[in-house]
């Protein structure tokens, strides 16, 4: 099979964390993609633009120089979050997205926003100045099934959202069920979707493989195959609307193998071949460099990259881990084969 060249794709969602785990993780994102936006998650959350652009310097500097890679910066949205923030994260050039976690539905997203109507004012503001809100789109609390939440949400909170503010672009993150496939194809202009690799090669059938599978365990939790089937056909379609974010998300081992899991996959060490593998799998690997190198960058207003990667079909084994500062860090198919490998990044001629 002759080898696939794409433009050099971003990851338009993606956790770097900070410190040892930031100094870990970040050369498998940069190695792979251009640049990726990079979420506020972090402990304290980035909340303000000069947060952002701190933070910017610490990703910055944990990369070996002159790799090109550029991290798009996000800021945390809270109750407390300011318009006049917005104005600031505007005119900074650095950050470019604006995250809504509604609190408790996620890793780190105490801090979020419980009641939507206090932040209308911003995202008004956001809305004026074409700043996007990336959304997690869960409803937390008891009340409702875990594989429900994403629909709840999508039903309850989002739809009077889109309508309410009808300019603001918004992006709902990793998405993984039908209902949101068919939410986003019916949805105006301006709302697009990121989908993970995890959630186009496995159903929930993952989880519970011969046993409980923590590394399996991320939010959205993967669905039923019908949904895997909707969201790979909505991937593989070409529609402008659903573009590749990894939520590659590391977690240590001990945090993850424990009696109560933190949630998240790590993918960015194989994350454009894992692409890859699902859209050969659906028979569509022309359509990979679209969606992995071009939506995404039209849907935020930038210019895709002139520079290629190099995808060869060429079986590779995953280490069982990696080094995560003091402790480990187990990636996605750990100890087991990916089908492609990146061979080389280069120029358009
Ligand atoms: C993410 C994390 O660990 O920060 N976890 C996850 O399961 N995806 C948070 C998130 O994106 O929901
Ligand atoms: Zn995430």
């Amino acid at each position: 099979m002759s080898p696939l060249i794409i433009p050099r794709p971003d990851d338009w969602h993606v956790h770097l964390r900070d410190g040892a785990a930031l100094a870990a993780v970040a050369e498998f994102t940069a190695r792979r993609f251009g640049r990726a936006i990079v979420m506020p998650n972090l402990k304290p959350a980035v909340t303000t633009t000069e947060l952002a652009l701190a933070y910017r310097d610490r990703v910055l500097a944990a990369l070996a120089p002159g790799g090109g890679f550029e991290p798009l910066m996000t800021l945390y949205l809270t109750e407390r979050t300011a318009p006049q923030e917005i104005d600031r994260a505007a005119a900074s050039g650095c950050v470019h997205a604006v995250k809504l976690y509604p609190a408790g539905a996620t890793t780190h997203s105490d801090a979020g926003v419980r009641d939507l109507e206090r932040v209308l004012p911003v995202l008004e503001r956001m809305q004026e100045r074409g700043m996007p809100l990336l959304v997690h789109g869960e409803t937390p609390g008891a009340g409702i099934d875990p594989f429900d939440r994403e629909a709840h949400f999508i039903d309850r909170t989002l739809a009077p959202l889109v309508r309410r503010l009808p300019g603001l672009k918004i992006v709902l993150e990793h998405i993984t069920t039908r209902h949101a496939v068919e939410f986003l194809r019916a949805a105006r202009p301006g709302v697009a979707a990121t989908i993970t690799p995890q959630h186009l090669l496995h159903n929930r059938g993952a989880l519970f493989a011969g046993g409980l599978r923590p590394h399996f365990y991320c939010l959205p939790i993967l669905k039923r195959e019908e949904d895997r089937l909707a969201l790979v056909e909505a991937a593989t379609s070409g529609d402008p609307r659903f573009f590749l974010g990894t939520d590659s998300a590391p977690h240590a081992r001990s945090a993850k193998e424990s009696s109560c899991g933190c949630a998240g996959m790590f993918t960015a060490h194989a994350a454009v071949e894992l692409y890859a593998e699902a859209f050969e799998d659906a028979g569509r690997l022309e359509r990979l460099a679209d969606f992995a190198g071009r939506f995404g960058a039209q849907f935020y207003g930038l210019a895709p990259h002139r520079e290629t990667i190099t995808l060869v079909r060429r079986p590779w084994t995953v280490p069982d881990s990696y080094g995560f500062g003091e402790d480990a860090l187990v990636p996605y198919r750990a100890g087991e084969t990916i089908r492609w490998s990146i061979e080389a990044t280069g120029s358009v001629p």
